[in-house]
């Protein structure tokens, strides 16, 4: 499979039609299908990457058993404040590797080449430039920054070393996502105007309630580590694993979720951001002692002339789900959970009738001139184009095709596809929403320079 080999449906096609060709393919389920069709070849020393993840949780771990399938990437250490995901390491990546409490450790080895970040969001910026300056490639995870300052100083740390510095929002390496790039550059629904995007969710764990493990406590968690420059409090276990609830940590969903539906919308559309920011929202369920809200609604305006309107809801009523869809002239690109689906509309040539009204020769004779000097249309407008729709084979992974776009850079220097300033403009227009809702006013931004105005 290349990067083209989607499985596109026409507007005829069965949904059998759509599958049969990727079954074909899934020889190994639930291995990424762009993993098994790397062509096996031997990996000459010099060409092997050695990687070390900083922050081992849930993302941290999902990201480095990914990039290991890449073919050359060996994994050789683990940071992590708490015990219990340092021994989940040796599990997952052997007995031989090196753990430790303090990422520094790692970063003073000389045959680490690249790290992984997958600290809560208050760690991204000093973890990522003390790697950079110790010479290592980066992979951090997403929202790029925590608070505003941390952007130009990443910028500047990639720019003064020279390391390749990926963010990880990998649905900018999702083929559906260039797929819809490809479609929106090419005309397909005319002229964008307007983009909407949610995230939904209704669950414990969609709200962040992560499981405390029973063992946790002083001793097994390194507290001071993990608050870093946070607000020094005695330790809380549930603040340790459940972050995401404190704006000391997190960025809130504004920057947990907001910043997924940025980059996609950033990368599709070529836009660098918005330039004025509105958000409202409210705790209105899950009031645990959190200080940051479960419903959010943020408004965006772009130069590039279109809307952009962002909804989180953790008390949705009903299934997660996620989906972006692009508004224009001539059509709708939606992007699903179950694909990319085009609705092409044209629009109208000619103007319309509103005749019913009208005693009947009256509307005979409007028609009868009307068709006469458009012959082409018909009055109540052209008839749809039809629908395409366009899925990815069973087994693929975006966070593999992301992790493979990192490696490459690494091993030849060649720009990453969301670098930090890509991930500053998304995180960037992300935190505008909180702090419009922190301020109940409108916010703006300028995009190109990077600055609050
Ligand atoms: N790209 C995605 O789809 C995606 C999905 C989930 C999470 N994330 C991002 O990944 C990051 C981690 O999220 P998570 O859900 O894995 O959180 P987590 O709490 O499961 O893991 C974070 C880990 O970082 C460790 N840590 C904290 N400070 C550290 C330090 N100074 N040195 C070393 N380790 C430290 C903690 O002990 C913890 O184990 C977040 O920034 C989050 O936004 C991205």
């Amino acid at each position: 499979m290349n990067r083209r080999s989607f499985l596109k449906v026409a507007g005829t096609a069965t949904a059998e039609a759509l599958l049969a060709p990727a079954l074909a393919n899934a020889a190994q389920p639930g291995i990424p299908l762009r993993a098994r069709s790397e062509p096996a070849r031997p990996v000459a020393a010099n060409d092997h990457i050695q990687i070390a993840l900083i922050g081992a949780g849930g993302q941290g771990q999902y990201d480095t058993q990914t990039a290991a399938q890449v073919p050359g990437v060996k994994v050789v250490a683990a940071a992590d404040c708490y015990d219990g995901r340092l021994t989940h390491a040796k599990e997952l990546w052997g007995a031989d590797i090196q753990t430790t409490r303090d990422y520094r450790e790692i970063l003073a080895r000389k045959d680490v080449d690249a790290v992984i970040v997958g600290t809560p969001d208050h760690w991204h910026k000093q973890v990522s430039i003390d790697a950079m300056r110790a010479g290592k490639d980066v992979y951090c995870e997403k929202p790029m920054i925590h608070l505003y300052s941390d952007g130009p100083e990443m910028i500047a740390a990639s720019r003064q070393t020279g390391r390749i510095l990926q963010i990880g929002s990998q649905r900018v390496s999702n083929i559906l996502y260039i797929k819809a790039k490809e479609l929106l550059a090419a005309g397909a629904i005319g002229q964008l105007n307007m983009i909407t995007a949610h995230w939904d969710r209704n669950s414990a764990i969609g709200a962040w309630d992560y499981t405390v493990p029973p063992d946790a406590s002083p001793a097994t968690c390194d507290w001071e580590r993990f608050l870093g420059t946070a607000p020094q409090i005695p330790f809380n276990a549930e603040q340790f694993f459940q972050w995401r609830k404190w704006k000391a940590y997190g960025s809130g969903v504004a920057g947990d979720l907001f910043v997924h539906l940025f980059s996609g919308a950033h990368f599709i559309t070529g836009a660098k951001g918005p330039t004025r920011a509105m958000a409202t929202g409210g705790l209105r369920f899950w009031k645990d002692g959190r200080n940051v809200p479960d419903v959010m609604l943020g408004l965006y305006d772009y130069p590039e002339g279109f809307n952009l309107a962002l909804r989180v809801n953790f008390v949705c009523g009903g299934e997660e789900n996620e989906g972006l869809t692009f508004t224009g002239s001539e059509g709708t690109l939606s992007i699903g959970w179950d694909g990319l689906t085009l609705n092409r509309v044209p629009r109208e040539k000619a103007p319309g009738l509103s005749i019913g009204s009208f005693a009947n020769a009256m509307q005979q004779e409007i028609l009868a001139a009307y068709q006469k000097k458009y012959p082409e249309q018909h009055p109540s407008g052209p008839p749809p184009a039809g629908v395409e729709k366009y899925v990815t084979p069973p087994g693929y992974s975006d966070s593999y095709d992301h992790l493979r776009n990192f490696f490459h850079a690494v091993r030849t220097r060649q720009p990453v596809v969301e670098d930090a300033v890509f991930g500053y403009r998304a995180a960037g227009a992300a935190l505008l929403s909180n702090l419009s809702y922190d301020r109940g006013a409108v916010v703006e931004w300028d995009p190109v320079a990077m600055k609050l105005v």
